[in-house]
């Protein structure tokens, strides 16, 4: 006969067992630092382009996703077959805001540092003035490259997103030397004293991408004698929410449709734009891996060669 309280061996073991079982899955579910898998931390996660090198990075990494809005990253997780059941940790904020990198910054850091940083998010000249383009395009940017860069981990990369446009400008060493102190306070209004007239947003935007492209150049030298490397993006003419609403906002982007070398079969649905988020996401899935390891400090055109015939 079995005393009070005893439990079989063979009993004990499986509960054991299962209480381990739940431990794991709690741990997946409410620590999800508590796996080694590298993390990957995408800004603008919500986006056309930004979900898409989410998927991309799914695979082989847990994710970091960030955007303004709670519920449009949740619906993006959820409308994204290859996120669905990737390791994701949605933070909600504004790149902009002074209090939100940091935090960023710090949830990176409670997660074992970042191991790749893909940095989407930004607003096109039909969404704001000029002074909001090149404070969240170019100044969020560098308070964002300031504050995770030394949570990079080595072997690790960046990618920020340009711009074509970035190489459409022409050079101004006053406006220049305003572009590449992206840190010291208030870009909009030093800029504005460097012109003679108030800047459009297309102008600002032009700026600003030029500004990330220059930026990234000049980080992969500090940020190399660590490990780590960075490149900008520049896509073309991508068949996203921004693209198509910039297409509709700027009549003098038509013609450059026609000017793009690369014509190929439109994917279903695709608008006449021609360049696909899958385009930069498979751009963005070789930077973010070995097969990239002596790439850094350069800008890589994802545009089907229309700055090639622009010039
Ligand atoms: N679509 C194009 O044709 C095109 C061409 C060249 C460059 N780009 C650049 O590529 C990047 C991605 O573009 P997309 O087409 O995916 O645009 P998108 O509008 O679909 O996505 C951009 C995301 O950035 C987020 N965002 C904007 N401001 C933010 C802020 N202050 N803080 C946090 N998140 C913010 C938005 O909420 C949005 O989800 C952008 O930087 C854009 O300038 C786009």
């Amino acid at each position: 006969m079995r005393g009070r309280g005893h439990v079989p061996i063979g009993d004990a073991l499986r509960v054991r067992a299962s209480l381990d079982r739940r431990v794991r899955v709690w741990k997946r579910l409410v620590m999800p630092e508590a796996t080694n898998r590298p993390l990957a931390v995408v800004t603008g996660a919500a986006g056309g382009m930004g979900v898409a090198c989410a998927a991309a990075l799914a695979p082989r990494a847990d994710l970091l996703l960030t955007d303004l809005d709670r519920s449009k990253l949740e619906d993006a997780v959820r409308g994204t077959k290859a996120l669905r059941g990737a390791r994701v940790e949605i933070v909600a904020g504004d790149l902009a805001a002074s209090s939100f990198v940091p935090e960023l910054a710090e949830r990176a850091h409670a997660r074992g540092g970042v191991r790749w940083l893909v940095h989407t998010a930004g607003l096109s000249p039909a969404m704001a003035g000029w002074s909001d383009v090149l404070e969240v395009d170019l100044a969020a940017t560098a308070v964002l490259l300031d504050r995770l860069g030394p949570r990079m981990k080595p072997g690790g990369a960046a990618v920020c997103f340009a711009s074509i446009a970035g190489h459409l400008g022409t050079d101004d060493p006053a406006i220049d030397a305003v572009l590449d102190a992206p840190l010291a306070p208030d870009l909009s209004g030093r800029l504005r004293a460097a012109v003679a007239d108030e800047p459009s947003p297309g102008i600002a935007y032009l700026w600003a991408k030029r500004g990330v492209i220059r930026l990234c150049e000049r980080l992969a030298v500090s940020w190399g004698a660590r490990g780590v490397r960075i490149v900008s993006l520049s896509p073309g003419l991508m068949d996203t929410a921004m693209g198509r609403l910039e297409l509709v906002g700027s009549p003098g982007k038509e013609p450059l449709l026609d000017l793009v070398p690369l014509v190929r079969p439109p994917a279903p649905g695709q608008s006449r734009l021609p360049g696909r988020a899958d385009d930069v996401a498979a751009a963005v899935g070789f930077l973010c891996s070995d097969a990239a390891s002596f790439v850094t400090g350069c800008d890589l055109r994802v545009d089907g060669g229309l700055i090639a015939a622009m010039r």
